[in-house]
């Protein structure tokens, strides 16, 4: 059943309908393969995809309280990666550097309780609980692509809300330019945080107009379910248009500045990793192209990369942002 929100003129669907929702997104797809006259082959394949549909949304985790699912706006139509590979091939230094220690070390994070600090340049500082912030607004289902810096991608449900939710509600003083979001840094509980690879914590930023975007979005969970450990629990960002780096994970603190944050990766190597980190196809990493990418999941012998798209393809929403810079200069 689809139910409208007054409050963006979202539509939004009782929390029953996100499998049939992914049901009928498949189909769709499907019916785009037969258009673009795929093979039988091609067809078969995706045919036994969908048995492994449960493979997607494994519902191993507990459900997320209100969570509600949208149904229109910056989503994609393409399939999910799935959750397996979503949750046990990582980027979380502080749990090893390995793709697959994440998902084997992260157990040891401890989410409950949990507490963001809202501070600086606010009129309303705080502490908010998970709870808090579970409660401060409806949770909505968006499927994101998410690029990797270092040349591959997935495509993954998240859920949450956006950014701009909790920035109102802190009312940013006029001298506030940037959001510092810093994350958990706790040598007790993770091991990477004793090696040398970054300086913790790790800190990620935006400018406050690309928080207050509202594709910038504060994670809870994905595949309807809450956030696995090694994928950022209990909260982290989700910035689709730009690289994953810049999608800091388990945050504690959100502090608005009046100068750019001093980020993880940019500090690490500033020449290889700038403040504004776009998805660009057309600016490469010093040490190797951003032109094309590897979706994670497509990994079969005849496997084509894809083309990175502008922005990873959410241009005609955020390209406004950056009207007039030189992207090469703010890579
Ligand atoms: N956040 C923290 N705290 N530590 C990290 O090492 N890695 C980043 C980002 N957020 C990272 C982090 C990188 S490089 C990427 S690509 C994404 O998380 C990966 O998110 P995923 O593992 O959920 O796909």
């Amino acid at each position: 059943m689809l139910i409208r929100t007054g409050k963006q003129g979202f539509e939004h669907s009782i929390p029953s309908d996100i499998t049939p929702r992914r049901v009928y997104q498949q189909r769709r797809d499907l019916i785009r393969l037969m258009a673009a006259g795929a093979s039988g082959a091609v067809l078969a394949a995706w045919a036994s995809r969908d048995a492994r549909a449960s493979t997607v949304a494994p519902g191993k985790l507990g459900a997320l309280p209100g969570m509600t699912s949208r149904v229109a706006g910056a989503t994609t139509i393409e399939k999910p990666t799935d959750y397996k590979d979503a949750s046990t091939y990582n980027n979380y230094y502080e749990f090893g550097t390995d793709k697959s220690d994440p998902a084997r070390n992260a157990g040891t994070l401890n989410t409950k309780p949990w507490t963001v600090e809202v501070s600086g340049l606010v009129r309303k500082p705080g502490k908010y609980t998970l709870e808090d912030l579970l409660r401060l607004s409806a949770q909505e289902e968006r499927i994101y692509r998410l690029r990797c810096v270092e040349g591959w991608s997935m495509v993954i449900p998240w859920v949450g809300y956006s950014v701009s939710e909790l920035i109102k509600r802190a009312e940013p003083a006029g001298s506030a330019k940037y959001v510092e979001f810093v994350t958990q840094a706790d040598r007790k509980t993770m091991p990477g945080i004793s090696s040398g690879v970054l300086s913790w914590p790790y800190v990620e930023g935006l400018r406050i107009d690309e928080a207050m975007h509202p594709l910038a979005m504060l994670a809870f969970g994905m595949y309807g379910e809450v956030l696995p450990n090694q994928n950022g629990a209990p909260v982290r960002l989700v910035v689709p248009w730009k690289y994953g780096f810049k999608s800091g994970k388990s945050i504690v603190r959100i502090n608005f500045t009046d100068r750019e944050p001093k980020t993880a990766w940019n500090v690490a190597a500033p020449q290889e990793y700038g403040f504004y980190s776009n998805v660009n196809p057309a600016v490469d990493h010093p040490r190797w192209s951003q032109a094309s990418e590897r979706r994670i999941g497509e990994d079969g012998l005849f496997a084509k990369k894809r083309k990175t798209l502008m922005f990873n393809g959410y241009e005609a929403q955020v390209g406004q942002l950056y009207a007039g810079m030189d992207l090469k200069k703010y890579y």
